[in-house]
């Protein structure tokens, strides 16, 4: 853990972040796009409007309270909402954040430098997570993951899950949302942004619509089959080769014509 002192002699913490060059996916770039404050303010925009926000919020209060010094892995840490929800709801646990991107894991050190429930209880680390985890079998308490998985093909997925039931300890929980049913990415981004309007927050959306390019580049993605939007039953399946169980939509998102497109699910090793 790095401690820097400064002038008054407080401790300049922040988590520390272990890069690895070798780290690669087909989509790092653009992550490492999105994750570039220069050109898209996450944390302004698209994590500001509403749906998005509700999806995050329903997916952090899915995780139960932890006992301090539980270790709990947030996979496609992003800028650190996830974990930040986490600390202050089980304060003393560990967060271990994999990321891709490091412009995305450098949001996330800054960010967490800035929660004291974070101070010498974080480490990041870059790593492709459709690879083996750098983390030891049967040792983690919880695993998180928001507005990760749907942007992986249907082998990589069930590589991620596999992953999941590896790490986590017998009886602990998987806490992860998706987008489901099909629904196309561009369908699901127009209705945020329309729910966005109606709230009045035309600012955010002309912030978002700015960055649509690389928004896009995810939907021509997806389109190339290089995503996988599942039903919740192919999820549910997908969870139970791995070896996981006990699979319970937690929250539902649903169109106008009441058809699941989000869902938060959770399951148990
Ligand atoms: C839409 S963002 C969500 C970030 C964060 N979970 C949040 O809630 O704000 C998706 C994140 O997953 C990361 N990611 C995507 N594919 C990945 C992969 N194969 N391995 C590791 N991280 C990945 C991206 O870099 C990005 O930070």
């Amino acid at each position: 853990m790095t401690a820097d002192h400064g002038p008054a002699g407080e401790t300049n913490w922040q988590p520390p972040i272990k890069e690895n060059p070798l780290a690669e996916h087909r989509l790092r770039q653009l992550w490492e796009d999105y994750g570039d404050e220069e050109k898209f303010i996450y944390e302004n925009t698209y994590i500001w409007l509403p749906e998005t926000r509700e999806m995050w919020q329903a997916t952090a209060d899915a995780v139960p309270a932890l006992q301090p010094g539980a270790l709990v892995v947030d996979m496609g840490i992003g800028p650190g909402f996830m974990t930040t929800e986490i600390l202050k709801k089980s304060p003393g646990v560990k967060i271990t954040g994999l990321d891709i991107s490091i412009n995305f894991l450098k949001q996330a050190q800054n960010k967490l430098s800035q929660v004291p429930e974070a101070r010498e209880n974080v480490e990041l680390i870059q790593h492709d997570i459709t690879q083996p985890w750098p983390i030891d079998s049967a040792s983690v308490d919880a695993v998180v993951s928001n507005w990760v998985t749907q942007y992986h093909d249907a082998d990589e997925q069930q590589r991620i899950f596999s992953e999941v039931a590896r790490v986590l300890k017998p009886g602990c929980p998987f806490v992860m949302n998706s987008m489901v049913n099909k629904i196309p990415f561009g369908a699901v981004v127009s209705g945020i942004i329309a729910k966005a309007n109606a709230a009045g927050l035309q600012e955010n959306v002309a912030n978002y619509i700015k960055n649509v390019p690389i928004a896009q580049k995810f939907g021509e993605a997806a389109q190339k089959g290089w995503a996988f939007n599942p039903t919740i039953e192919e999820l549910e399946n997908m969870h139970k080769k791995a070896g996981l169980k006990d699979f319970q939509v937690i929250t539902r998102f649903v169109t106008e014509q009441e058809i699941p497109y989000l869902v938060v699910v959770r399951s148990l090793r």
